[in-house]
């Protein structure tokens, strides 16, 4: 990761804080072209499925609350992503030595918003599966203008904070606090979101 341990720990500091950052030119110009690369290649071969709300059993398709696209991750199958894995794990890293937090594993999906699709105000929590720590945007939108739509809005201590999707800007926020919404988007809007996940205290409870 090309950032300082200073830099990293302003951003740290400021999640502390703020419950959020924001890091603009987040990934480099080659990491932005590799996974819009594999994005279109998903995309063409017809692997973005619409998302749901819910885990496992409570899952369900609500297009009046999400209408995006979205297609797994998965760090020993799409190896052309090796190198956003890589910089995925130096954050963990840099997230658990600045910030104390105790991490252990991640969730990613590519995300694709058509025209005219939002996804409504909610916590990324599941009810029945609390172990979201972090969430992790890296907005994919080459030359998002104001009028595109599709901003993030945070709610906090009563405020309303908004967040444009452009291209290779990073957003972290705390999973359990921030309430969030996806205004909807006029354009096609491109994302990478994931989720830092908590470490279990007393691992080693779970038996078959
Ligand atoms: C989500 C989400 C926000 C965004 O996937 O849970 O809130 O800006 N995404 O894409
Ligand atoms: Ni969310």
């Amino acid at each position: 990761m090309n950032y300082s341990d200073k830099q990293c720990l302003g951003w740290m500091d400021h999640l502390a804080e703020a419950d959020f950052v924001i890091v603009d030119d987040f990934i480099s110009n080659e990491l932005f072209e590799n996974i819009m690369e594999f994005f279109h290649k998903m995309e063409e071969s017809d692997k973005l499925k619409k998302a749901g709300i819910g885990a496992q059993q409570n899952f369900q398709v609500k297009a009046e609350i999400r209408g995006d696209f979205i297609y797994w991750l998965d760090e020993n199958r799409d190896l052309e992503l090796a190198p956003f894995f890589e910089l995925m794990d130096e954050l963990t890293q840099k997230l658990k030595r600045f910030c104390y937090l105790s991490l252990s594993g991640s969730e990613f999906h590519i995300a694709k918003y058509p025209a005219g699709s939002f996804y409504r105000k909610h916590l990324d929590q599941f009810s029945e599966r609390a172990n979201r720590q972090i969430t992790v945007l890296i907005y994919l939108n080459n030359n998002w203008q104001k009028g595109d739509g599709g901003e993030l809005m945070i709610y906090k201590d009563g405020e309303e904070i908004e967040i444009e999707p452009i291209a290779k800007r990073l957003l972290l926020f705390k999973s359990d606090v921030i309430e969030h919404e996806v205004l909807t988007t006029n354009v096609p809007r491109y994302s990478l979101t994931g989720w830092l996940l908590h470490k279990p205290s007393g691992a080693g409870y779970i038996i078959g």
